[in-house]
């Protein structure tokens, strides 16, 4: 018989998750769309004791002054304090009873705030510090994912906590964010990923909300994006709900053709692909930003580059580079990692 939970020992434990790159495929998931993320080399550590039977998450961080405390059972994670508590709390409270009290400390380095997933490998990490069993690899993405939208009030897809939990080394993933369909897609060894910061940005409070309600009015006058040809885009009456959804049908196309690009080998047209996305984004879905067209017209001149764009929600973060692996590059390169996973 399973001992009462209150006489089971401090256990020690370390749980790490990394953040993501998106190659192609931005503000596609929401819509059920294709996204083509890859988990990369950097990511966040949780790294402390278990304390099963207790009735606290107490954490510290290397990059906030303040501690989070939050007690058991989490009803309302939107009001834990401070901020950054918060999608631990949003981890803790869609984990329910599952949740273990830990006292720990979180160390990261990702960027916080930058476009490269901070907050959904913090909430990967959280949710294998706090419950570390076997989980399907989509269920703890799709808690993990609530617990965003529970801890931030943003309306996010799929993306980051499915590129968090399931990545793969040497592979790109191409996910259907509709049937959540994974198919690893080999990186090539000849080509790199750099990615360089413009701006700090959240994206609560921004306008991504607005773009997730103007993708759904496009999808009342002409169904799912993800059905729908670029040409039905066009027919559209509403001119901004007309251009987003312009975005998200080509966007689609681009991932497909990236993917082909990719297994053929077809540096040029990877590169062409890319600045397609950034000019889409920037034109059509309009989540750019001067500094970020700046960033990627400027890689895009350099030796041995591909191709450029703006990588994730947008209004700052970070450009996404693609360049031969040869090419001497200003960033951080960053090689596609394996998901999360709990440390011995
Ligand atoms: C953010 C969201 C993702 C996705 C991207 C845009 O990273 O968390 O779900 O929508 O923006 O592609």
């Amino acid at each position: 018989m399973a001992a009462p939970r209150h006489d089971r020992p401090p256990t020690r434990f370390a749980a790490r998750a990394p953040g993501r790159v998106n190659l192609i495929g931005e503000h596609t998931d929401y819509t059920g769309g294709l996204v083509l993320p890859m988990a990369i080399d950097r990511g966040t550590t949780i790294e402390g004791v278990r304390t099963p039977g207790g009735d606290t998450v107490e954490l510290t961080s290397a990059d906030e002054p303040a501690p989070a405390r939050i007690p058991l059972p989490v009803t309302d994670p939107a009001a834990a304090s401070p901020a950054w508590g918060r999608y631990v709390a949003g981890v803790a409270a869609e984990l329910g009873p599952r949740a273990t009290a830990i006292r720990a400390r979180v160390t990261t380095d990702l960027p916080i705030g930058a476009g490269l997933s901070s907050s959904a490998a913090l909430e990967v990490a959280a949710s294998l510090a706090m419950h570390p069993d076997p989980m399907p690899v989509l269920e703890r993405a799709q808690l993990c994912r609530r617990a965003e939208h529970r801890a931030t009030g943003v309306p996010c897809g799929i993306m980051d906590q499915l590129a968090s939990c399931a990545g793969i080394a040497g592979h790109a993933l191409l996910v259907d964010c509709h049937s959540l369909a994974i198919e690893p897609v080999p990186f090539p060894d000849d080509l790199q990923v750099v990615v360089r910061f413009v701006a700090r940005r959240a994206l609560a409070g921004s306008a991504y909300a607005d773009r997730v309600a103007q993708c759904a009015a496009a999808e009342r006058e002409i169904g799912p994006l993800r059905l729908a040809d670029p040409a039905a885009a066009e027919t559209i009456a509403d001119p901004v709900a007309r251009r987003r959804a312009r975005h998200v049908t080509r966007e689609n196309a681009r991932v497909r053709d990236f993917v082909a690009a990719l297994r053929a080998a077809d540096a040029r047209a990877l590169g062409a692909l890319l600045l397609a996305t950034h000019a889409s984004l920037r034109d059509d879905f309009e989540v750019s930003t001067p500094a970020m067209d700046a960033a990627v017209d400027a890689a895009a001149r350099e030796p041995g580059v591909l191709g450029a764009r703006l990588m994730g929600g947008g209004f700052g973060g970070c450009i996404v580079v693609l360049a031969h692996a040869d090419a001497r590059l200003d960033g951080w390169r960053v090689r596609p990692s394996p998901g999360a996973s709990t440390l011995p």
